[in-house]
């Protein structure tokens, strides 16, 4: 079916971390109608291999596209850094004509602007930071800038498994920014779409000098203009609606989404992946 200005824009993360993306776009594309797919049955995807991560995003955006998406937002920088081209690739190969828009690439973008001292610092998991594609981006984007990564294992888990504020979150704040500040760096980019969750310990840490980057303002603005682009922005002047799939227990989803999201979740449906599925059951 050929994308047209009605259908929806779909967003996709490993779980509710995508929804800080969705939410810069629920206020700057308001007319747009929103599908966000959570895999919450195979997160986390920051341990997971690049191999791994190709086929995840692959299967998932395939079935966005199959259910009418207009454009494709991969709303998880792990998957972003591993399979942005892959994705490309793939649609052109099916000749699907779909715009796919990563994180990593307007993050990179944002931080560059924002550093003055040219020493920016990056946050992220560890399959993001093995990638190498932020360090790609910077350089892309100013090769001058120094980019200090430092792999977080536990972060998006502490955040996704429903953020308790407490004294071991603050702690492993505290080890992850470490040196960061011993490098001195101005900027930080919040490389996994769960962190802007935890924005307020992260700037206490970091100190008031410090700028938090995070793609999503920069995502909507892309998505505006490849939307704008291919004449597929909805003309409606009505609020655009939102919903949601899962690959995991939808109840858990819809709590700690609508804690996060800050709105009403309202439809929320399971969606059995193939791949999940047959990992589940070999796991079982
Ligand atoms: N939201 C994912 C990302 O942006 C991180 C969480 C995970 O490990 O799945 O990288």
């Amino acid at each position: 079916m050929p994308p047209s200005p009605e259908h929806p824009v779909a967003v996709f993360d490993s779980g509710v971390g995508g929804l800080t993306v969705l939410h810069e776009l629920l206020v700057s594309l308001p007319a747009e109608d929103y599908l966000y797919l959570g895999d919450t049955a195979r997160f986390p995807y920051g341990d997971r291999t690049q191999d791994e991560l190709r086929a995840f995003a692959i299967e998932i955006a395939d079935h966005l596209v199959q259910t009418g998406a207009k454009l494709v937002v991969v709303a998880c920088n792990s998957a972003s850094a591993a399979a942005m081209p892959a994705l490309e690739r793939h649609f052109e190969d099916a000749s699907i004509q779909i715009d796919v828009i990563g994180v990593l690439r307007p993050a990179a973008q944002l931080a560059v602007v924002a550093s003055h001292t040219g020493r920016v610092g990056l946050l992220a998991t560890p399959a993001t930071v093995a990638s190498g594609e932020y360090a790609r981006a910077i350089a892309a984007a100013d090769p001058h800038v120094h980019l200090e990564s430092v792999a977080c294992p536990d972060l998006a888990r502490i955040i996704q498994g429903g953020f308790p504020f407490d004294q071991q979150v603050v702690d492993t704040v505290r080890e992850y920014c470490a040196p960061l500040l011993t490098a001195g760096v101005d900027t930080v980019i919040l490389g996994s779409t769960h962190y802007p969750l935890c924005a307020p310990i992260l700037q206490r840490t970091l100190g008031r000098g410090v700028t938090l980057v995070s793609a999503g303002a920069g995502v909507a603005r892309s998505v505006e203009r490849a939307l704008a682009a291919r004449d597929l922005l909805n003309p409606q002047t009505r609020e655009g609606d939102y919903r949601f799939q899962c690959t995991g227990d939808v109840e858990s989803f819809r709590a700690l989404g609508t804690r996060f999201l800050q709105m009403p979740l309202g439809d929320v449906t399971h969606h059995e992946l193939s791949s999940a599925a047959a990992a589940q059951a070999v796991g079982a």
